[in-house]
C-alpha cells in the first residue's frame, strides 16, 4: 500500500511548508477537501469488491486519521509560534533603567519653622495655625493697640476691601500676635468652668504681611509667635526658654544673648531680643532675632483672664531672619524668588 504511505508522507511535507494558518487551510483542502486526495480515495471504494472495500477501507481510514493528526499537529505548532512572535514583540525590557524623576524637598524656611516647632515641642508647648486675614479686633485693639494711637503706624499693614462686623476693615495680619488672643481667648473658654486652668503654653508660626520691601524684607514673610501664660510665669522663664531655643536651633553653646529694651502695645516691660555667635563669620555682631515681653494686663484682659491671677510673656521671632542666619544666606528675596538653583541647595 505504498500509494497511501506517500499520501501520508507527502501531506506532512505539504503542512509542513505551510507558514501560515490560511497555507495550512488551503493544503488541508487537498486532503480532506471535497476534491481532496483523501475524499477522492474513500469515493473509490465503490468500485471495489466487498471484500476488498474492507481492507482497502480501513487502510483508507488510517491514512486520513494520520493525515488529521498532522494537521492538528500542524495547526498547534502554527499558533504556538504565532503567540511566542507575539510575546517577543510586547515584550517588555525591565532592565531598562527608569524615568527620572525629580526628588522634592522641603523649602529652607519650612524646614526652619519645622526645627522650631521640634524645639518648642520638646519644652512643651503647643502648635496652633491662625487666619491669615484679620480682623481689625484681633490684629490691634485686642492687642492694646487703640484706635488711631501712632504705635499702629509701626507696621504699614496690607488692608482687605472688606469689612468685619464692627465694619472695620479686615487686614492682612501684620504680624502673628492676633494669635496670642485667638489662641488664649479658646483655652480660657474651654476651661472656664474648671477654677483652674493649665497654662498657656503655645508657639504659632504662618506667613505675614507687611508694606515692606528690601534685602532684609518681603512684603510677605514668616513670624513665629510664642506665649506662655501661667500664675507664676516671669521674665526670667522667657529668658531661660529663649536661650534655650537659640542654643538648640543654632546647635552651639557659643552664643550670647541681650534683651534690650524696646516697646511694644501689648506687653509691658518689652525687649528686642539680639544673639550675638562667640566665633563664625558673623562673631561677636549683634542680631535681632525677636520681640518680646511681658504680657501687658490689658492684653491678658482680653484674653478672657484675670490680669491679677494670670501673668507671662509672649515673643515674635521671625523664622525668615534664623534661616538667613542658619544657612548664611544675606538677602531674604532669595527665599521668595523659587529660583530651584538657589532652593535645591538645602534639600
Ligand atoms: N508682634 C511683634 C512684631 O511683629 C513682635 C512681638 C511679639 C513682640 C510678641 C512682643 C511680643 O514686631
Amino acid at each position: 500500500m505504498n500509494d497511501l504511505d506517500d499520501l501520508v508522507q507527502s501531506a506532512e511535507a505539504d503542512f509542513a511548508q505551510a507558514a501560515t494558518p490560511a497555507e495550512l487551510e488551503n493544503a488541508k483542502a487537498r486532503y480532506l477537501g471535497k476534491a481532496g486526495r483523501v475524499t477522492e480515495l474513500l469515493k473509490g471504494l465503490i468500485t471495489l469488491a466487498a471484500d476488498e472495500k474492507k481492507s482497502r477501507g480501513a487502510a483508507i481510514n488510517q491514512v486520513k486519521q494520520h493525515v488529521e493528526a498532522a494537521l492538528v499537529a500542524r495547526r498547534q505548532s502554527l499558533a504556538d509560534a504565532d503567540l511566542e512572535r507575539q510575546l517577543q514583540a510586547e515584550a517588555l525590557d525591565v532592565s531598562l533603567p527608569g524615568r527620572q524623576r525629580g526628588r522634592g524637598g522641603l523649602h529652607p524656611v519650612s524646614r526652619v519653622i519645622e526645627r522650631i516647632e521640634a524645639i518648642f515641642g520638646s519644652m512643651g508647648f503647643e502648635v496652633a495655625d491662625g487666619p491669615e486675614i484679620e480682623t481689625d479686633w484681633t490684629s490691634f485693639t485686642a492687642l492694646n493697640n487703640p484706635e488711631n494711637h501712632p504705635a499702629r503706624s509701626m507696621q504699614d499693614t496690607f488692608y482687605v476691601d472688606m469689612k468685619d462686623a464692627q465694619g472695620r476693615w479686615l487686614n492682612l495680619r501684620p504680624h502673628t500676635s492676633p494669635m496670642q488672643v485667638r489662641f488664649a481667648r479658646a483655652h480660657a473658654r474651654k476651661y472656664a468652668d474648671c477654677g483652674a486652668m493649665p497654662e498657656i503654653r503655645v508657639i504659632a508660626p504662618g506667613r505675614t504681611y507687611r508694606v515692606d520691601s528690601d534685602a532684609t524684607h518681603s512684603p510677605m514673610f514668616h513670624q513665629c509667635e510664642g506665649l506662655w501664660i501661667g500664675e507664676n510665669v516671669s521674665f526670667k522663664d522667657l529668658k531661660v526658654v529663649f536661650t534655650d531655643f537659640c542654643r538648640s536651633f543654632f546647635e552651639t553653646d557659643d552664643l550670647r544673648l541681650r534683651f534690650r529694651p524696646s516697646f511694644f502695645p501689648f506687653t509691658e516691660p518689652s525687649a528686642e531680643i539680639d544673639i550675638a555667635f562667640s566665633s563664625g563669620p558673623l562673631k561677636g555682631q549683634w542680631l535681632e532675632v525677636a520681640g518680646s515681653g511681658q504680657v501687658h494686663p490689658n492684653v491678658v484682659r482680653n484674653f478672657g483672664l484675670d490680669p491679677e491671677r494670670y501673668i507671662g510673656f509672649a515673643f515674635g521671632m521671625g523664622p525668615d531672619r534664623l534661616a538667613m542666619l542658619r544657612y548664611g544666606v544675606n538677602d531674604l528675596r532669595l527665599f521668595f524668588d523659587n529660583d530651584l538653583r538657589f532652593l535645591a541647595q538645602f534639600m
